[in-house]
C-alpha cells in the first residue's frame, strides 16, 4: 500500500481543472492537503467541481476557481496574482489545460486534417493554448516559487508517437514544444529548489478530449494521474527535475519513490541529441 503524501501548507494552480485529468489532479492534491486554484475557460465546470470539493473538505477554504484563458498574457498574469492574493503563496503549477485538433479542422470535414488543409487561425490557437499558455503560466508563477526557494512545475504533454502522428500537426507541434520547454526549464531552474517535469497518462485517456460517441473501449482512466501528481508535487520529489513520468507505468503497490523510478525517463530527447553528437565525432 502506497504511503500517504502530505501537502498541507502547499498552494497549487491546476490549469484545466474543470474536466478530465485536470479535475483528477486537482482532487488528488486537495486530498493530500494542498490548497488549489483551478484555472479553466469553463466557468460553469469550475463552479460545479468547486462545490463538490468544498463539500468533501468540510466547506474549508481549500479551492477556488478562476475563469481564465491561458492563451492570453493578462489572464495568466491575473490567475497567478489572484492565487497568491487568496492563498498567500504559490508552490506548485500543473500545466494541464489543452485542446485537441478540433479547432484546426475545416467545417464539414471528417477524419484527420492534413497540415495544408488545416484552418490557419485554429492551428495558431492550438499552439497558443497548449504551448504558449503553459509558458505564460510558468512565466508568472515561477518567480513566486523561486522567492520561496521551493516549487514544482508539472507539464502535461503527450506520448512521443502522438507528437508525430499524421493529422495532429498542430497538437504534435504544441506538445513537442512543451516537452522540449520542460527540459530547458529544468536546466534553467537548477539550484533554485524549483523542479520542472513532464507527466503523461501513457496513451489515449477517457476524457472530454474525445467527443461523445467515440469508442471508449481500451482507453486509460484519468484517475491514474492521481498517485504520480501527488508525489511530484511533494517534498519527496526534491531534486528530481527534467524527467517525464508515465502514469500508466506507476505501480501503486510500491512505495512512491520506487514507483517514480520505474515510471520515469529523461524529458524530451537528450538520448537522440547525444547519439547525433557522438556520430558527428
Ligand atoms: N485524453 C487524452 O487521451 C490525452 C492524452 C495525453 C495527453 N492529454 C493532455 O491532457 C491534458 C488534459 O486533457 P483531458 O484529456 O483531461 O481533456 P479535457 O478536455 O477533459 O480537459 C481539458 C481542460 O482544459 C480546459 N481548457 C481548454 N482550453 C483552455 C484555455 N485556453 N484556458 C484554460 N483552460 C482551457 C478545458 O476547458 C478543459 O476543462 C491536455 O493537455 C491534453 O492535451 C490528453
Amino acid at each position: 500500500m502506497a504511503e500517504r503524501i502530505d501537502l498541507t501548507g502547499k498552494v497549487a494552480i491546476v490549469t484545466g481543472a474543470a474536466s478530465g485529468m485536470g479535475a483528477v489532479m486537482a482532487s488528488a492534491l486537495l486530498e493530500a492537503g494542498a490548497q488549489v486554484a483551478g484555472v479553466d475557460l469553463d466557468a460553469a465546470g469550475l463552479e460545479r467541481k468547486g462545490a463538490e470539493w468544498s463539500r468533501r473538505h468540510g466547506n474549508r477554504d481549500v479551492f477556488f476557481g478562476l475563469a481564465a484563458d491561458i492563451g492570453l498574457i493578462e489572464d495568466c498574469r491575473r490567475a497567478v496574482a489572484d492565487t497568491v492574493a487568496r492563498f498567500g503563496r504559490l508552490d506548485i503549477l500543473v500545466n494541464n489545460a489543452g485542446v485537441n485538433m478540433g479547432l484546426a479542422i475545416p467545417k464539414g470535414a471528417t477524419g484527420r486534417v492534413r497540415f495544408w488543409e488545416a484552418v490557419p487561425e485554429g492551428w495558431l490557437r492550438i499552439l497558443q493554448i497548449n504551448a504558449t499558455g503553459a509558458f505564460l503560466m510558468a512565466r508568472f508563477a515561477t518567480p513566486h516559487m523561486i522567492a520561496g526557494k521551493w516549487g514544482r512545475i508539472v507539464n502535461v504533454t503527450t506520448s512521443y508517437d502522438t507528437m508525430m502522428a499524421p493529422g495532429l500537426s498542430a497538437y504534435g507541434a504544441s506538445k513537442s514544444s512543451l516537452e522540449a520547454g520542460t527540459a530547458i526549464w529544468a536546466k534553467e531552474l537548477a539550484d533554485t529548489g524549483v523542479t520542472a517535469n513532464v507527466l503523461v497518462p501513457g496513451g489515449p485517456t477517457d476524457t472530454a478530449f474525445f467527443p461523445p460517441g467515440f469508442p471508449r473501449d481500451g482507453l486509460l482512466k484519468p484517475d491514474l494521474m492521481g498517485p504520480p501528481i501527488r508525489w511530484l508535487a511533494s517534498e519527496q520529489s526534491d531534486g528530481v527535475s527534467g524527467y517525464r513520468f508515465i502514469a500508466r507505468d506507476w505501480d501503486t503497490s510500491l512505495p512512491a519513490a520506487e514507483a517514480a523510478m520505474k515510471a520515469r525517463a529523461p524529458a524530451a530527447w537528450p538520448g537522440l541529441a547525444a547519439a547525433a553528437e557522438a556520430q558527428r565525432k
